[in-house]
């Protein structure tokens, strides 16, 4: 290739400038991702604009987005994604300081995964192209409460899902991990109520004690990939934690959380000696109503948290761990792909677990990653030889589906056996030069690879096993914690007894339930995590006296990961299934579309 550009540059002397450009090096871009029909490599997004009005009545958002291109091929239209959004106008200007004028579009046939492409024609000189849009009731992106879902009961509450493609159920953008935008954003909301995102915001900072007034700007300067674009909505309220860090919740729930993420300070410090400086200003935490279909999402400067971490005793607290990690793995550092997805988790898991180390000694830490490897294995044994592997094929499936153990607990594992096969200190080396190589990037798992191979001593680490091949590696670590022996005493934590429920067969019988639960009362247990590893062993061995509980819990919480193996485990008998379907379907208007679609699949059956 080089060879061929230096023989025309010399026989073709006078066209010396426009080799050059060709032979040079291209700008920094991802092959197309295949879950967007973005065509960045010719126009790309590099700045986006919002405004809009939150209607909470009609359940719809309107208004416009506004996006600043780059265009490196003059004649291509802009492509963006969009599912489910009513588009009634689009616009183009030269710059910010020329008129808009009306621009053709054309919305293209919706595919069921992706969404609809929508096709803006550029004309010469055009950098600004505003979308005048509104969202469905239905977009699988956005969360409308009624004022009974909250914890207040009097006021709604919105909140939006970006991850992994559902940014694009509430804006029409290029909604692809690869493309990098930074953000501007006003929110008009109902008087009474405050909006937050995942940005900057003037309010916050002047006085958060200041009263709502309906008319929020934000911005955000660093460039981040769609799905890490977040808005809510609600009757919520602040209180400090630290000089940069702070808790939102609703009134009756902010005294908790404020108690519950006291350590908050401490992980961002234990953070930053580990991997660096923060590189967002501010880190906050915005606990949700219980509906929330995730434990928690990496928002930049404002991670979205479920209300069942608040244990009362700090026991769930490694998700903010795991969600402030990602301020450096995932949002420093971007999977180009969602085929590179354990490019996020695996490295945040592994972070995670040493942020905890630092803050709460190598004892807590080694449990964790014990229970990890533990689900992990457990999750092996169920999932197809393709979706085994770290970097995993995607093609034709919703990016969702690869959120299983695979590319959090192996991807972890993985780091884990590189740093023991050349030492912490060399390992914690070459992931702060990983970091200030890769920031604000999105990379694949080939650059990785690269970069590990360039950065580090060769090792007995069977890399292309660990990156390509389904199950775990022979020489995969396997953490030991002498925590876990011993006999159950009511000193025991969390993580004492998730291990302790964790190692019963599976069926143990009805009887035996009785006895563990006149012993150690799981049925009453407060803390979510054993409360629904016990009520999945419940449904299991047909231990009655917890359907109550069990039909109280489904309706009540909506996180996917607690009720996709309740309602898996139901499904698999026809008395099951009735009682399934029967809870269901007064649980289902209170769900998340994320956590009902998965649901829905599940019953369908
Ligand atoms: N980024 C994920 C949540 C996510 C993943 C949303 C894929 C949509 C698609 C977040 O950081 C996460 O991993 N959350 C976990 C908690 C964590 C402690 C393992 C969750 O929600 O359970
Ligand atoms: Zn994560």
């Amino acid at each position: 290739m080089l060879d061929v550009c230096w023989r025309q540059v010399i026989r073709f002397a006078p066209a010396l400038l426009v080799l050059l450009a060709a032979c040079g090096p291209k700008p920094k871009m991802q092959p197309q991702d295949r879950h967007s029909f973005a065509t960045p490599l010719e126009v790309r997004t590099k700045h986006l604009d919002l405004d809009l009005e939150v209607l909470f009545e009609q359940k719809i958002l309107r208004g416009t987005a506004t996006h600043t291109v780059v265009r490196t091929d003059e004649d291509a239209p802009l492509v963006l994604d969009t599912r489910d959004l009513t588009i009634t106008k689009v616009e183009t200007a030269e710059s910010a300081d020329k008129p808009f004028t009306p621009a053709k579009f054309e919305v293209a046939p919706k595919d069921p995964i992706l969404g609809a492409a929508l096709k803006i024609p550029l004309p010469s000189g055009a950098t600004l192209v505003r979308v005048h849009y509104a969202t469905s009731p239905a977009a699988s992106g956005l969360q409308w409460l009624e004022p009974a879902q909250t914890s207040g009961k009097q006021k709604p509450f919105l909140y939006t899902q970006s991850q992994a493609i559902h940014a694009r159920s509430w804006i029409p953008l290029q909604d692809s991990p690869g493309v990098r935008i930074t953000y501007r954003a006003r929110i008009r909301t109902p008087k009474d109520l405050i909006a937050v995102m995942s940005a900057r915001s003037d309010f916050r900072l002047a006085n958060p004690k200041e009263p709502p007034h309906g008319d929020y700007s934000f911005r955000l300067p660093q460039a981040i990939p769609s799905y890490l674009i977040a808005l809510a909505v609600g009757e919520i309220e602040f209180r400090y934690l630290s000089s940069r860090s702070g808790v939102w919740a609703e009134p009756g729930v902010v005294e908790r959380a404020a108690k519950e993420l006291a350590d908050t300070e401490r992980m961002i410090q234990a953070a930053e000696k580990l991997f660096g400086p923060y590189a967002w200003y501010r880190y906050d935490i915005l606990i949700l109503p219980p509906s929330f279909p995730f434990g928690g999402m990496e928002n930049p400067l404002m991670t979205f948290a479920t209300p069942t971490i608040l244990a009362g005793d700090k026991s769930l607290v490694s998700l903010i761990a795991h969600e402030l990690a990602h301020s450096w793995s995932g949002n420093l550092v971007t999977n180009a792909s969602w085929s590179d997805f354990w490019l996020n988790e695996g490295f945040t898991t592994y972070f995670e677990r040493r942020i905890l180390e630092e803050v709460y000694g190598p004892k807590r830490a080694r449990m964790e990653a014990v229970l990890g490897r533990q689900s992990l294995v457990e999750e092996l044994k169920t999932l197809p030889q393709k979706d085994q592997i770290l970097h995993i094929d995607l093609s034709g499936r919703d990016p969702d589906e690869g959120a299983t153990n695979v590319p959090y607990e192996k991807g972890a594992l993985f780091l884990t056996a590189l740093e023991g096969a050349v030492g912490r200190e060399r390992f914690d080396a070459f992931l702060n030069a990983y970091f200030r190589r890769f920031s604000f990037e999105s990379i694949t798992t080939s650059q990785f690879r690269n970069f590990l191979n360039k950065n580090m001593p060769p090792t007995q680490v069977p890399v292309e096993e660990w990156l390509t091949m389904p199950g775990l590696p022979a020489s995969a670590p396997k953490p030991v914690s002498d925590t876990f022996q011993g006999e159950p005493s009511l000193q025991w934590n969390t993580h004492q007894w998730l291990h302790f429920l964790r190692s019963f067969p599976p069926g143990i019988g009805a009887a035996k339930m009785a006895q563990l639960d006149r012993l150690y009362h799981f049925t009453r247990s407060t803390n979510y995590e054993i409360l629904f590893e016990w009520l999945r062993m419940a449904v299991v061995n047909r231990y009655a006296a917890a359907y109550p509980k069990l039909e109280e819990s489904l309706v009540a919480v909506g996180r996917r990961k607690y009720l996709k193996p309740i309602y898996e485990e139901l499904a698999k008998t026809a008395e099951g299934m009735a009682m399934a379907k029967r809870i269901y379907e007064a649980a289902r208007p209170g769900y998340h579309p994320i956590t009902a679609a998965t649901i829905d699949a599940i019953l369908r059956k």
